[in-house]
């Protein structure tokens, strides 16, 4: 077998270019570290408004390209530019599609009512571009609801295609709560038969479910964690899909992202007002007093301080948070950030915390990433009351800076977590399980008494906590594994 596997990574979001989420992050890390292992790897996106041609240097790469959708052509352009760690990038541009300021929803947090059409031509569009470029990918990767159609169309419209049909289709799910689920409305123009139009292909309560399609036709299947994929297999986690996952067997496993440690390491970090290691430790402190100051806080060296960075999601449990804030403010002395943007009502109820508690909770509505970074460097505690969670990535930041995750004991938090056992002072953070305010601020709690009666197992737990590696090298070894395996499945 050919030692260097040619992949082609189709996704909706890739760090630096477009960002909503984790999503974004692990396209922009995982190609990174599997060129490094050797492999050739090109990332395909879309070309939002948002992306400046300008700043990222983009050039023209292929001025017209026609992408047959269900009984039309459409046409589009390609750009390129070349990523850090010498990964080219290319750009679907399409201005009917990606020329509008949001990447899934309108400035009042709205789906766009194509989004159906738009990432069935994007998945569409990389297809072709293999086929215009003659590419022959080994792998193809597609990533969540929006690339996942990438398997179908392989199979059902290119399987005599010799430059694609060799290739084996991967589907990463980062989050089974988003499945691309719609009306049939779409379906003549997604183009792939009223015959797969069934509840074992592609149809799912009268409408059409891009994410069941990919778990269907995709060679293999895999989530973000190994928590995730058996709650997922084997609970409502699976968000009506659960049956389709645990019938993919072996063919559906968990591999835990990474993290990019040359975006997230204190000692190196420019955006925060003083670099940090597990040597010298001297730095956190003016972190913290700078984020004390930014968010309006009393400037105090003493008081716990609990930040949070998150999207307003039903997933992420701020909800709950919220009202665990208003029960630790009654009897703790204790601060908190938020940093974050979604749910409008959230939004509301978040902005109106520092009038409410001056001094002790502050708020910033939006988003930055330098106040992501100043967060998890400035603050003692991280929290992430989710629901669910795929995998989570900002608690694996928290422990590299040193500051303890409080979390809900599922998915990737349950995987990357190490509870903290009073009577020893192991541990890298403290895990609740139940979905209440009570819970959160009972663990809230927890930690804040920790902080202030045993801060000998506080420093233990932080000098564990800023030893363990996630590094990405270890995730990509097990994607190169998972590609070699699903090859040698199809006799390649
Ligand atoms: P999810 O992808 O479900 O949102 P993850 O923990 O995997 O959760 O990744 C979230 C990523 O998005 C992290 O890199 C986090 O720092 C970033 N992030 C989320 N909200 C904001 C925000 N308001 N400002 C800056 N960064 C944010
Ligand atoms: C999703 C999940 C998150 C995960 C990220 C990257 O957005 O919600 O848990 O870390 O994808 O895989």
């Amino acid at each position: 077998m050919n030692p260097q596997l040619n992949i082609i990574m189709m996704a909706s979001e890739c760090v630096p270019y477009a960002k909503t989420g984790g999503l974004a992050d692990v396209v922009g890390a995982l190609p990174k570290a599997l060129k490094k292992m050797g492999h050739n790897v090109r990332i395909i996106i879309p070309k939002y408004a948002s992306i400046d041609s300008e700043k990222y240097q983009l050039d023209r790469f292929q001025a017209t390209m026609g992408v047959w959708m269900g009984g039309i052509q459409e046409w589009c352009s390609v750009d390129t530019c070349m990523m850090e760690g010498d990964i080219p990038v290319y750009f679907i541009e399409s201005w009917h599609y990606f020329g509008r300021t949001g990447i899934y929803n309108d400035a009042n947090n709205r789906d766009y009512i194509d989004n159906p059409r738009r990432f069935a031509f994007f998945t569409r569009a990389c297809l072709q571009l293999c086929i215009d470029q003659n590419w022959q990918p080994d792998i193809l990767h597609l990533h969540d609801w929006q690339t996942a159609l990438g398997a179908a169309y392989q199979k059902v419209w290119h399987w005599d295609e010799p430059r694609l049909n060799k290739a084996a289709t991967v589907l990463t799910i980062h989050n089974m709560a988003h499945q691309g689920h719609y009306s049939k409305d779409a379906y003549e123009y997604i183009g792939l038969g009223w015959e797969r139009f069934t509840p074992d292909q592609l149809e799912d309560q009268g409408g059409i479910n891009f994410l069941k399609g990919g778990i269907q036709f995709a060679d293999i299947v895999n989530t973000v964690s190994p928590t995730y994929a058996h709650e997922t297999r084997t609970s409502n986690m699976g968000h009506g899909l659960q049956s389709y996952l645990y019938y993919r067997g072996k063919a559906y496993t968990g591999i835990l992202n990474g993290v990019d440690y040359e975006n997230w390491d204190p000692a190196t970090d420019p955006h925060i007002p003083a670099n940090y290691s597990l040597e010298d430790r001297s730095g956190k402190a003016t972190c913290k007093a700078e984020l004390q100051k930014m968010f309006g806080l009393e400037v105090n060296p003493e008081i716990p301080l609990v930040g949070v960075v998150s999207r307003f999601a039903d997933q992420k449990g701020l909800d709950l948070f919220y009202q665990a804030i208003h029960r630790c403010m009654q009897n703790m002395e204790v601060q908190f950030v938020v940093l974050g943007s979604g749910d409008k009502l959230l939004e509301t109820h978040y902005m109106q915390l520092p009038a409410q508690y001056p001094g002790k909770v502050g708020t910033f509505v939006g988003y930055s990433n330098p106040k992501a970074h100043l967060i998890e460097a400035g603050a003692d505690f991280f929290g992430m009351p989710s629901r669910f969670e795929p995998c989570g990535l900002n608690q694996m930041y928290s422990l590299k800076y040193g500051t303890l995750p409080i979390v809900r004991n599922t998915g990737g938090l349950a995987d990357t977590v190490e509870q903290y056992i009073e009577s020893t002072g192991q541990g890298t953070g403290f895990k609740f399980n139940d979905n209440t305010p009570a819970a959160i601020a009972n663990t809230i709690g927890w930690a804040v008494s920790t902080y202030y009666d045993r801060p000998h197992h506080m420093e233990v737990m932080i000098q564990r906590a800023m030893q363990k590696n996630f590094s990405w090298e270890q995730s990509a070894k097990q994607y190169e594994d998972m590609y070699r395996m699903v090859l040698h499945w199809k006799g390649r």
